[in-house]
């Protein structure tokens, strides 16, 4: 199998997680990067190895040798980004969200369908190995019906209101950075979208949600009680509720390594250990590159549709957060 060539925009905190991944990857390498400054992308490059530093985002999308493009640029800038490399005929992996709104979202799916150009959104906890096992709990009916989820992720992040995470010029806020996870987690274990969302929120000084809880009802009377925040820590787990037993996502279920089964009386079943290969993104970046050599337009794991529902889902909890950004 030929080495698939990976070319990086926006080369941050997490384009080096995902530089780091590649090293698991067998068959696959960083073979470009793009920064808005040469000088950061450089130093990027030298540390990773990576054999050209491009001066345009331009030359990236045109460089021959690159087989798809990863963007890890803030949220604010994914859609323009990536909107360029499918035009281009470039395949793309965009960090999660894939875009802020669902309006967005639609032109770039509808940008990636058109020229039959691979998009995926980089939800890479859908790929985790545990993510496998609970899935086969719940399959097997080892907890019976699945009745209620309950997931936290929760950080507190230095107060700095001009970077991404504070700032509504970046889309900043707890939703779109870090309560995506429990929402995107919710809605892959209820197999649907709910029927309605409750949401409050607390909103800093910088005029982003800093903090945020929302109740979700699915059908059959079935719950998501979530929460996520940007300045306060949280215990970052999941609990799979159902009528015989519960599941627990551990240690933390944004990147969890063991699933234990409970039964109806709280007593521990089974524990499952699934542990990482690497860093975890190695099975999301695994997906695009067999998609990609398959020819596909999308991945069935992280769908175009999984992805637009969330979207629509972030975009009603904003709604009702009073949350506008002010490009939107
Ligand atoms: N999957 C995960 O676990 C995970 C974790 C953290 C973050 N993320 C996602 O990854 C993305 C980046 O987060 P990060 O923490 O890596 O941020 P970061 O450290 O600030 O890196 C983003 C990079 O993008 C470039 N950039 C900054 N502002 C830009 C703009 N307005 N337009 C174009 N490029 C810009 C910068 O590089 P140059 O200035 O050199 O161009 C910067 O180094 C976000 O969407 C975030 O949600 C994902």
């Amino acid at each position: 199998m030929d080495t698939f060539c990976w070319g990086v925009v926006g080369p941050g905190n997490i384009a080096r997680k995902f530089a780091n991944c590649l090293k698991v990857v067998s068959d696959a390498r960083l073979q470009a990067v793009y920064g808005r400054s040469e000088e950061r992308a450089g130093v990027f490059a030298r540390e990773f190895g990576v054999a050209r530093v491009h001066a345009s985002i331009d030359d990236l999308i045109a460089d021959s040798e690159v087989d798809a493009i990863y963007i890890a640029t803030p949220h604010s800038a994914h859609k323009e980004v990536a909107l360029r490399c499918l035009e281009g005929g470039k395949p793309v992996l965009c960090e999660k969200p894939l875009v802020v709104n669902a309006a967005q979202g639609r032109e770039l799916i509808e940008a990636a369908q058109a020229r039959g150009v691979f998009l995926m959104e980089g939800m890479w906890t859908r790929f985790l190995p545990v993510m496998g096992q609970v899935r086969t709990w719940l399959e097997s009916g080892a907890i019976g019906e699945l009745r209620m989820l309950k997931a936290s992720f929760g950080f507190r992040a230095a107060w700095k209101p001009e970077g991404r995470l504070l700032n509504p010029d970046l889309a900043g806020g707890a939703l779109l950075d870090v309560g995506i996870y429990p929402v995107a987690l919710a809605q892959w274990a209820m197999g649907e979208s709910p029927a309605q969302a409750k949401a409050l929120a607390s909103i800093g000084e910088s005029g982003v949600d800093e903090q945020l809880a929302v109740v979700l009802s699915y059908s059959g009377g079935r719950l998501a009680v979530l929460d996520c925040a940007v300045r306060t820590k949280t215990t970052h787990l999941a609990t799979l509720y159902g009528t015989e037993g519960y599941i627990e996502i551990q240690p933390s279920f944004w990147t969890g390594t063991q699933a234990a089964l409970y039964d109806g009386k709280g007593d521990l079943v089974e524990k499952a250990d699934c542990p990482l290969r690497g860093n975890g993104f190695e099975y999301e970046v695994e997906e695009v590159m067999r998609c990609v050599r398959a020819g596909q337009v999308e991945s069935s794991v992280m769908s175009h549709a999984h992805t637009l529902a969330n979207l629509e889902l972030l975009d009603e909890i904003r709604r009702q957060i009073g949350l506008r950004y002010p490009f939107e």
